[in-house]
């Protein structure tokens, strides 16, 4: 028999607890919003944490093809709330990750071994709507667009059945939301994606969250030597008087054996690509470049043997994955902890984008209408690598 819907009539916060981009670049408003009930395969979901990730920060930028106003967010950790009519994987009270990538299980993508880029994914282009072409969102009479089907900065969210992730009732709800995006796609990258080898060279583009993550995911593959790069000034006072891939090509003797891009700019692709063993180097594309963006390489280069290959939340089958992730968190397998520095609540957005604008974060976890909130950061570590 189908479940009935558990929901009730459209929430209405008692404080005013969502953040609306009105429109491209400006800056986040904290509104009251009307959050409509879950409607058949759809979840309601209380946002218990909530990261900024670069991907968030592109859209506000009007860098992707996303409609606004909307409420941006799209990597978070939360408790479903009601479910949708025919919703059989979870039930109110679960404890979840909300997915930007879903997995339908029944398309192209889903159904091929090595798929993972679900037909049913709202990021490229982004419609801003549910499945059905609808929002639940609503503000000041207004229609309001989701973020890639995930809205996580706001305290409740309606998100599709196929894009959450039922997980071990023991997770941690403040820390876990790094695992619905930064740590498969940065740590997976790395470890299954690139299968980095035991004694290889990584040169890793761009050490925000997602860099910082695949550096994890280097190490953790016994990479004997880790390149980072980064144009931060605080964490690289170095100013570099010639091409970046010259240094490393320098560095390296004939290239690194693996070479990450997570910044989303085609001259760091191009130069990352460049940065690879011309035979046997594996560049990776993690970072996401703007949509209107071209990719040049040096055709005639391509024949040498390198291989250039795009990934997505690290070629992870999002819901059957990232579970075992936080598995693997809870049994010391993995350590996210040095990849949260800052923990916030959500009445200071606005700080937490001046600081991830200056540079000094690798990720937030904002904590909505949580009662209780560590004012230290957990945990901050510096890498052993080399940095140019
Ligand atoms: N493929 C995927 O599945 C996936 C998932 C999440 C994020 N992303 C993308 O990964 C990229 C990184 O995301 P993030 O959350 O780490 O962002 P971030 O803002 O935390 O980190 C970006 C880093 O790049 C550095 N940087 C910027 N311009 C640079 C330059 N010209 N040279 C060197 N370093 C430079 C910044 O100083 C920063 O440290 C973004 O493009 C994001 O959209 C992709
Ligand atoms: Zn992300
Ligand atoms: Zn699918």
């Amino acid at each position: 028999m189908e479940r009935e819907s558990q929901a009730g009539s459209a929430l209405s916060a008692q404080s005013p607890t969502r953040a609306v981009a009105w429109k491209t670049g400006s800056t986040l408003a904290i509104e009251e919003v009307q959050v409509e009930p879950p409607k058949a395969q759809e979840v309601r979901i209380k946002v218990i944490s909530t990261g900024i990730c670069g991907t968030d920060d592109h859209a506000l930028k009007g860098l992707l093809s996303a409609n606004f106003p909307l409420i941006p967010g799209h990597e978070g950790a939360g408790i479903v709330e009601s479910i949708g009519k025919g919703v059989s994987s979870m039930k109110p009270g679960d404890k979840v990750l909300i997915l930007i990538i879903p997995q339908c299980r029944e398309c192209s993508a889903c159904l091929h071994p090595e798929g993972n880029f679900c037909e049913k994914q709202d990021v490229l282009p982004s419609s801003g709507l549910m499945l059905d072409g609808t929002s639940r969102f609503t503000c000041k009479g207004k229609k309001i667009y989701h973020s890639f089907r995930a809205s996580t900065f706001t305290e409740y969210t309606v998100v599709p059945e196929i894009a959450v992730a039922k997980i071990d009732a023991a997770a941690p709800m403040d820390k876990v939301s790094i695992i619905s995006c930064e740590v498969p796609t940065g740590y997976g990258a790395a470890v299954n994606s690139a299968k980095v080898t035991r004694g290889s060279t990584c040169v890793v583009f761009g050490l925000g969250g997602i860099g910082s993550a695949i550096v994890m995911g280097c190490k953790a593959s016994g990479a004997s030597r880790i390149i980072g790069i980064d144009i931060n000034e605080e964490k690289f006072p170095r100013n570099l008087k010639k091409p970046v891939q010259e240094v490393v090509m320098e560095m390296t003797g004939a290239g690194a054996d693996f070479a990450f891009e997570a910044i989303g700019l085609t001259d760091t692709m191009i130069a990352a690509w460049d940065s690879c063993h011309r035979s046997y180097g594996v560049c990776l594309i993690v970072g996401l470049a703007p949509s209107s963006s071209k990719l040049s390489l040096k055709a005639s280069e391509i024949v040498s043997g390198r291989t250039l290959k795009g990934v997505c939340l690290g070629d992870y089958k999002t819901r059957d994955c990232t579970p075992q992730l936080v598995i693997d968190y809870l049994q010391n397998k993995i350590n996210i902890d040095p990849l949260i520095t800052h923990q916030l609540p959500f009445d200071q957005l606005h700080k937490a984008f001046e600081l991830y604008h200056a540079g000094k974060t690798k990720r937030f976890t904002y904590i909505p209408l949580f009662g209780k909130v560590p004012h230290q950061p957990i945990f901050s570590k510096r890498r052993k690598m080399h940095t140019i």
